[in-house]
């Protein structure tokens, strides 16, 4: 796979001036955006990786395969930000997901150890109400013990009213269900 730094915009008018259509990674604060982009490109430092929350601030477009564009964007549900901090992202955000025609597909990220929060479905609802299609994706599942994935998988479909097949465990860490992502991706947009 091919994948390349395009831009960091700070709002529209730096957007890329791009017909690809592009796949947007959403989740709360710190359930693992941008170690994901890095894993499903097989890169070590595509996007940063912090370890501290809201790390990401800006919206970052990569191309990949010069056939589509993947969207990191800045976490949301950060307490410790600063409200005037916080605003100015919401709105970076709203723009984007609102305005961008070639918007895709969202691929929305929960944490596997943990039910959905508030904000997780919020979003949900928004994309729903939006129109665009979403992919669940549960990281961090090398943290959940091998017999109680399934369950964990099981509790967010319930939670979150999304079909079983269509939630994807994956870990960044251990490399697992990169491909399967890859694929369903693929499947989606092209
Ligand atoms: P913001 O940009 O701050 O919104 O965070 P983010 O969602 O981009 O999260 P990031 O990728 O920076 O990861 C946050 C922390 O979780 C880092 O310490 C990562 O190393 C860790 N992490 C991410 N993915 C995984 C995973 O699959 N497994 C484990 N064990 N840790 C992970
Ligand atoms: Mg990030």
């Amino acid at each position: 796979m091919k994948a390349e730094f395009v831009i960091s915009a700070a709002g529209k008018d730096q957007w890329p001036d791009s017909t690809l259509p592009e796949v947007v990674v959403v989740g709360r604060s710190n359930v693992g955006k941008s170690s994901f982009i890095n894993a499903l490109t097989n890169r070590k430092r595509l996007a940063y990786v912090g370890n501290t929350p809201g790390k990401t601030r800006l919206i970052n477009f990569f191309a990949i395969d010069d056939a589509w564009m993947l969207v990191d964007v800045p976490g949301y549900g950060y307490a410790k930000m600063s409200k005037t901090m916080l605003k100015k992202m919401g709105e970076l955000m709203e723009e984007y997901f609102s305005e961008r025609s070639v918007l895709a597909l969202a691929i929305q990220l929960v944490d596997a150890r943990h039910d959905p929060t508030h904000d997780d479905m919020d979003m949900i609802d928004y994309f729903k109400a939006l129109g665009i299609p979403i992919l669940l994706v549960a990281t961090k599942i090398d943290k959940v013990p091998k017999t109680k994935r399934i369950k964990a998988l099981k509790n967010l479909s319930t939670k979150l009213q999304l079909p079983l097949s269509e939630i994807y465990g994956i870990s960044s860490t251990e490399k697992l269900g990169l491909d399967d992502v890859y694929h369903a991706i693929q499947a989606k947009i092209l």
